[in-house]
């Protein structure tokens, strides 16, 4: 109960949809400071022009941010301070903007194209509003359902999160706007994110974790990295060589800069040492008085100092930062087509999950009585909680949602609940469908800690005794992710994931419930009957939601204050489908899986070879139909399973997807191209991907437990 207060306080104060701080009507000055550098020199030389001319002084201040969002300028140099917004789902703190979607349900939609446009609109805001640098996206990969932060991020699968990513990064790179890839990495958990040392092998960090970093800045070029809080390996993320040096710069071959999470540096000379090219949101340990005199003792040496703002400068050159007026007043901040493209991301993400004897959709004719049930039905959360929460400002509900969808001489009541009673059972009684709003608020559902797998406040009971009243009785679940549902799931006959939909959450949930949206999301992780099915979970804190501020601010930027701990990543590889199918553990929703209006046939795969060379790539087609009466979405999902490695691999592995949209009766053809790439796995003995020669299994389906098809092909030596 206590727990539940501070929570809800906590949650209030800071991180929720209706915190100040989310409503933060913060404005960028027009700055009209003009570098001091000769136009044509490219951006490397005007960063070395402008290096050379800055004092000591100078250069350190640029490595600390200021006033919480901040990067600084250098007037005398003519250089204005660059501006950052959070992020991934719009625009955040700095006035009215546009709510989308959260990431992980834009990856419910396995939609690149809308990816790609959610990015350049979100960017189109920042550029309107001044802000140069966007703090996400976030491709953590959801290891665990109880993660605070999984709705902020891609899914379970580092295939899904690494070719989703790319065209949002695209998207907003493209309208001139700086991409920060984060929690680079490991970050996987919110319980006691300061302190939980992730301990993760290397193969298991380079096939799970990493892939989505890698695309983000190998494909989408990404210009900035964030790392994350926790220390991973036993060294904290932002000192952590191996991860921002070795792996990042070396490896991925990665030349823009690194930005601290939000204070969570420990110490001067090793972020600096390591790779790190900015603190934020204040220079704590990235300060004069703190780097002089390691600069005096040769502890650093001028280069340490020069190869960050070197990297800021260079970044900030070559997407036009420096060159442009602050703000970009061809650009709108909010609404328009912006309004319409999250309505068209929360349509394509809602994923219908159970639907028994056509329950859905509901017929406006026949159903002229609707009972909804569940505060979230009026307080529909469009969010999760934290930096990636967007205030909603058009927000509609799905109570006045279904309303206004609804005949004009329906009824649609609302009827109030306590701790999952019903206080008017006959209301429910007598209506021709009941609608169950059951999940997590911004608050419930927030980064800084974890929320419960059961749904909280009685919500289970809630749906069971609405399914009593009314057998006609559909649940909606609000949530970024996973959640128990084996309690209730028996006793109705649909169910819809809707997520946390952005500003227009009501209505596309309200359309898809009549019918004016045909769903056609599909899960971007995978929902298990039981909490000890995840096999991550045994090697998870046990009672991951308990609430704790000491947990919560303890540690931050203080080193040695708390013990850390470690957090072992002992199912390795097996995350995800990758265990339930590997050790054949019955999923309660498999990865990949979501239900339509309409049906779909996917003809047999025809493979312009079985044997696949090294260097050569092989092509795989097949023909979609929409078999059913009603315009739709299939999104056709490819597998590889590897038949005799030597090394222990999981059963598949996506490895291509394609959505397409068809009129009933309309086919479209599909084909994916595949290369070694795509059948290589890590091999920690070589430090290297290996493609292993052999034979191979294409699985061709509509999830990962839904395969029509299976085709063997061989990897040659040669
Ligand atoms: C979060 C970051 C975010 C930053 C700035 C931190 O608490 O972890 O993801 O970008 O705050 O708001």
């Amino acid at each position: 109960m206590f727990d539940r207060l501070i929570r809800r306080l906590f949650g209030y104060l800071v991180n929720g949809e209706h915190s100040p701080l989310a409503m933060t009507n913060k404005v960028v000055p027009d700055y009209t400071v003009v570098p001091d550098v000769e136009r044509d020199r490219s951006p490397l030389e005007k960063a070395e022009s402008i290096l050379k001319r800055m004092t000591m002084d100078e250069k350190i201040t640029m490595l600390g941010g200021f006033d919480m969002l901040s990067i600084h300028g250098n007037e005398r140099l003519g250089l204005p301070p660059v501006t950052c917004s959070d992020a991934s789902a719009g625009v955040r703190c700095f006035g009215r903007s546009t709510a989308f979607p959260v990431p992980v349900a834009m990856a419910a939609t396995w939609n690149r194209d809308l990816l790609q446009r959610i990015g350049e609109s979100i960017a189109e805001e920042c550029r309107a509003k001044g802000i140069s640098i966007l703090l996400g996206p976030g491709v953590n990969i959801c290891r665990v359902p109880t993660c605070g932060r999984n709705f902020e991020y891609l899914g379970e699968d580092p295939f899904l999160a690494a070719e989703l990513v790319v065209p949002y990064i695209e998207g907003v790179q493209g309208r001139g706007v700086i991409t920060t890839v984060k929690h680079f990495a490991g970050n996987n958990s919110e319980y006691d994110r300061h302190r939980m040392n992730s301990e993760i092998d290397e193969r298991t960090l380079h096939e799970i974790y990493l892939p989505a970093f890698k695309a983000a800045v190998q494909k989408g070029r990404s210009r900035s990295v964030m790392c994350a809080y926790n220390p991973l390996n036993g060294t904290y993320c932002s000192e952590n060589r191996m991860l921002l040096t070795e792996i990042l710069r070396d490896t991925w071959g990665f030349d823009g800069f690194v930005i601290s999470d939000w204070i969570s540096l420990y110490s001067t000379a090793g972020p600096l040492k390591a790779g790190l090219d900015l603190e934020m949101p204040s220079g704590k340990y990235l300060n004069p008085d703190k780097i002089k005199p390691l600069l005096e003792q040769g502890v650093l040496n001028p280069e340490d100092i020069d190869r960050p703002v070197r990297n800021l400068l260079r970044v900030f050159f070559e997407m036009g930062i420096y060159d442009r007026p602050t703000k970009d007043h061809a650009f709108v901040e909010w609404g328009g087509a912006h309004s319409q493209l999250s309505l068209e991301g929360a349509r394509e993400a809602v994923v219908l999950l159970k639907n028994e004897d056509r329950t859905l959709p509901l017929i406006t004719s026949n159903v002229r009585k609707i009972a909804v049930l569940g505060r979230l039905a009026v307080d529909t959360t469009t969010c999760g909680g934290g930096s990636c929460c967007v205030k909603s400002w058009d927000k509609v509900n799905i109570l006045d949602a279904l309303r206004r969808a609804g005949e004009p001489d329906s009824n649609v009541v609302f009827v109030k609940s306590r701790k999952g009673s019903i206080l008017d059972p006959e209301t429910v009684r007598q209506a021709d469908a009941v609608v169950v709003c059951a999940g997590y608020s911004a608050t419930d559902e927030c980064e800084s800690y974890e929320r419960s797998w059961k749904l909280p406040y009685g919500q289970d009971e809630l749906i069971r005794n609405a399914a009593r009243l009314n057998p006609h009785t559909i649940v909606v679940l609000i949530s970024g992710g996973d959640v128990e549902t084996e309690s209730w799931l028996g006793h109705v006959p649909a169910l819809l994931h809707g997520f946390f939909l952005g500003q227009h959450a009501g209505t596309a949930i309200a359309e898809v419930i009549f019918g004016r949206t045909n769903p056609s999301g599909k899960l971007p992780f995978t929902m298990a009957r039981r909490w000890e099915d995840i096999l991550a979970t045994r090697f998870y804190v046990e009672r991951p939601a308990t609430f704790s501020l000491a947990r919560i601010f303890g540690p931050q930027g203080i080193p040695g204050i708390r013990k850390i701990r470690t957090m072992r990543y002992g199912e390795q590889l097996m995350v995800g489908y990758r265990h339930f199918d590997t050790n054949r553990v019955a999923p309660q929703f498999p990865f990949g899986f979501g239900l339509s209006y309409t049906t779909f046939a996917l003809s047999q795969p025809v493979l312009s070879s079985r044997i696949l060379k090294k260097g050569e790539s092989l092509t795989v087609t097949l023909t979609v139909t929409n078999t059913g009466q009603h315009r739709g979405a299939e999104v056709v999902q490819l597998y590889v399973s590897d038949r005799d490695a030597a090394l222990p691999r999981p059963a598949k592995e996506l490895k291509g997807f394609i959505k397409v949209h068809l009129d009933p009766g309309a086919s479209a053809t599909v084909s994916f191209t595949l290369s070694d790439e795509h059948l290589s796995y890590y091999d920690p003995c070589w430090h290297q991907w290996v493609a292993e020669p052999g034979e191979f299994m294409l699985l061709i389906g509509t999830s990962s437990r839904h395969i029509l098809s299976e085709e063997a092909f061989i990897l040659s030596g040669e």
